[in-house]
């Protein structure tokens, strides 16, 4: 049975690539600020995993075979030790670490000389110190093992520069350059690295809400979730390193 870290899983993509994973019969860690969000995430996904035939926490109990399957660690990913604890964690409560599908992420849309100081600080710690620094910790563990299979959730915009979001644009773009070094250095200890570059994407990013984008020009959250759970499904010896996907009417 798999076992994998989400982080950015209380809500949006991250809430529903937990959920794909749970269908998938993973056990998981799922992190982000939000603990009663991830709480409500961690019940749901039971469900999922006794929907799909797999061991819930009862059945699990009553077996005397083993923990909760769900794990919740709320963390801010800008603290890099926390971060740490999450992936030793994960591995101390499971025996192993699979996954990690590095997704939380956050940024503002407007003018660059309308960012305060601490924005621009918290969308580039967010979104490429806090991914870095979560990468790092999970292949510390996958290369011991021998594989393991990390997702970098960028962003198209980490190829192409759009105005307005200046901070966010930096950062992806960051993440972009440190996946593909990462994913040459972790391929010859057996570990795998996915850069994902999604267009828009119908969530709670920047302010949105779930449900309020027009689907003419956003993609189904559940949708992406299923890309990237077909992405972790590939046989060890292949390896989807690059996925970009947009909505069909979006200009990009
Ligand atoms: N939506 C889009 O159009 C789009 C397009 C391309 C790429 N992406 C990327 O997709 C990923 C997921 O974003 P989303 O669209 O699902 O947005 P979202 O609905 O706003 O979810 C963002 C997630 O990141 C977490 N997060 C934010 N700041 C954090 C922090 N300091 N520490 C820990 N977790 C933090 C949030 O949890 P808490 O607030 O509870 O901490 C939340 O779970 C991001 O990397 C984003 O850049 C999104």
């Amino acid at each position: 049975m798999k076992v994998a870290v989400v982080t950015g899983a209380s809500r949006g993509l991250g809430r529903h690539v937990a959920l794909e994973l749970a269908s998938a019969g993973m056990q998981l860690v799922l992190t982000a600020r939000s603990k009663e969000e991830l709480e409500e995430v961690a019940a749901a996904c039971r469900r999922e995993r006794a929907a799909g035939g797999h061991a819930g926490r009862a059945a699990d109990a009553a077996a005397g075979d083993g923990p909760d399957p769900v794990l919740v660690l709320p963390a801010d990913i800008r603290d890099a030790e926390a971060v740490e604890n999450i992936m030793q964690t994960a591995e101390h409560t499971f025996g192993r670490l699979d996954v990690l599908i590095n997704n939380a992420g956050l940024s503002w849309i407007k003018p660059l000389a309308e960012w305060t100081r601490e924005e621009i600080d918290m969308v580039l710690d967010v979104n490429l110190k806090g991914a870095i620094h979560a990468a790092r910790a999970a292949a510390n563990i996958m290369i011991r093992q021998g594989s393991g299979h990390i997702v970098n959730v960028a962003s198209d915009v980490g190829r192409r520069a759009i105005p307005d979001m200046a901070p966010y644009v930096a950062a992806k773009h960051g993440l972009v350059g440190f996946s593909g070094s990462h994913l040459r250095e972790l391929r010859p200890h057996g570990v795998r690295v996915t850069l994902l570059l999604p267009g828009i994407i119908d969530t709670y990013f920047a302010g949105a809400k779930e449900g309020d984008r027009d689907a003419a020009w956003s993609m189904d959250a559940r949708a992406v979730a299923r890309v990237i759970r077909h992405a972790l499904e590939q046989p060890d010896r292949m390896v989807l390193d690059e996925i970009q996907l947009h909505p069909s009417g979006q200009e990009y």
